[in-house]
């Protein structure tokens, strides 16, 4: 037995090893590129490392691609070799993975919330947990999670700011924006490469409308993260994303090419911040040139996915967005299918939601808003489930509001954008998007009022 650097027992044959995997583990912690180099020297120090084989299968699983599930499933196979002379907490790991490899995300995090009751100090539990928890929609999940093991942890010792920069991202899902920003920005400061904790911080200045500490935050601290690996990508969308609503569209097109999609990459996550933005830039009229197209190619390949409905869905729009409609029908097909078996967590809610809206948004590319309209309004409470945040799970408030706009239902549109204004009121766009409905029905002298309203926010 040997002692990790958090403090809880770990079976490893040597102390290098045991070494080797806590680097892998902080660096996981971190996003860094080097995670993986640090792993392969923990197991080749030990090429029986128990839990070295289980972190290995669950940084397969975290990649959400259809190619790696044998391998995650492999490491299993191979950690399930030494289970015998493990702890029961290390046990439990395995378990997880098995069930995550199943494709039971409920199963997995029950298993990982179980180890925390017991070893609050095991924040690769934690981490999994707050990942799966964030891929239900969960946000009471995802901040309690955290909270239940906050007393294990002393503010200032090494990790315990991990931990905070995930409190403060769950408490900043759950509204309590005040908190979250204290405790990402200390996190921060504890450790300028915590990009997790920066961006908690960088949510809730989403959420609350602050565009220029928005983008200050991310420059200020930009030298902390912006070497990580790809989750970088996502901290530049959410500058990006300042930048739209401040109508700095040439900004918001630099930042796509030469940052979060400045090369092409099959992870979910840099499509889906891809695909996310070239809808809001399409709506305002900025041409994606051939954006689209190479984004549909890597989403043409993932029509059998559904390991995340959440980036099926992104793949959905990069399909339609392109007009590569056979290749969309063929994701809701499969999708449909996939749902019909119930197998997975991801498959039952494909067939719940996911499929329904990937339709929805082919109808509303194909120009049949009515269809989109009627598909999207009795879900609009369950896309929560597919999971990612309240500003990435924006871009399906907003197609609704482009459908009710484009099937000229004006009244709908407006009584949205009321609902949206309520709580946006700093956002020139939706300002912009009620004048429109106003005009569409008619209601001139409300419609300037709300366009002055934008007006008044962009010379701000
Ligand atoms: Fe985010």
């Amino acid at each position: 037995m040997q002692i990790d650097c958090f403090g809880l027992a770990m079976t490893a044959a040597s102390p290098e090893a045991a070494r080797h995997y806590d680097e892998a583990l902080r660096a996981y912690l971190g996003f860094r590129r080097d995670t993986g180099h640090h792993l392969k020297q923990a197991l080749a120090a030990d090429d029986g490392l128990f839990m070295g084989h289980c972190i290995k299968g669950y940084f397969f699983k975290l990649m959400a691609l259809p190619a790696l599930e044998a391998k995650a499933l492999q490491c299993a196979g191979r950690a399930r070799e030494f289970a015998k002379v493990v702890s029961a907490r290390e046990c439990e790991h395995l378990a997880a993975l098995e069930a995550w490899c199943a494709g039971d995300m409920i199963g997995c995090t029950t298993r990982w919330e179980g180890i925390l009751v017991d070893h609050p100090r095991d924040v690769l539990a934690l981490r999994l947990a707050h990942f799966c928890h964030f891929y239900s929609g969960d946000s009471a999940a995802m901040r309690d999670s955290v909270a239940r093991v906050l007393p294990a942890w002393e503010a200032g010792e090494p990790g315990a700011g991990f931990v905070h920069g995930m409190y403060a991202f769950g408490l900043g899902e759950c509204g309590d924006y005040a908190a979250a920003l204290d405790m990402g920005e200390s996190a921060v400061q504890g450790n300028p490469g915590d990009i997790w904790a920066v961006h908690a911080v960088a949510h809730v200045h989403e959420m609350t409308e602050a565009r220029g500490a928005g983008i200050a935050w991310l420059k200020s601290t930009e030298e902390g993260w912006s070497g990580c690996n790809g989750f970088a990508n996502h901290v530049w969308w959410h500058r990006a994303l300042h930048h739209f609503e401040r109508e700095q569209y040439d900004e918001v097109v630099a930042l796509y090419d030469a940052r979060f999609r400045a090369e092409p990459s099959e992870d979910y996550l840099d499509i889906s911040n891809a695909a996310a933005m070239l809808w809001r830039l399409e709506r305002i009229g900025v041409g994606a040139g051939g954006r689209w197209e190479e984004l549909a190619d890597e989403a043409e390949k993932r029509t059998d996915d559904h390991l995340l409905v959440f980036a099926d869905l992104h793949f959905a729009i990069a399909l339609a967005a392109a007009g590569r409609f056979d290749a969309l029908d063929a994701l809701i097909e499969s999708m449909r299918a996939a749902g019909a078996g119930r197998r997975t967590t991801q498959e039952q809610l494909a067939a719940r939601v996911g499929a329904t809206l990937a339709r929805a948004v082919g109808a509303g590319y194909q120009g049949d808003f009515d269809l989109a309209l009627r598909l999207m309004l009795p879900l609009r409470y369950q896309v929560r489930a597919i999971g990612g945040s309240h500003a990435q799970r924006d871009i399906f408030s907003l197609m609704l509001i482009d459908a009710a706009l484009n099937n000229a239902n004006f009244a709908l549109a407006r009584a949205l954008l009321h609902e949206r204004t309520a709580l946006k009121p700093n956002s020139p766009r939706a300002w912009k998007l009620l004048a429109q409905a106003l005009e569409g029905e008619g209601k001139a002298k409300d419609a300037g009022m709300a366009r002055r309203r934008a007006d008044a926010l962009l010379g701000a």
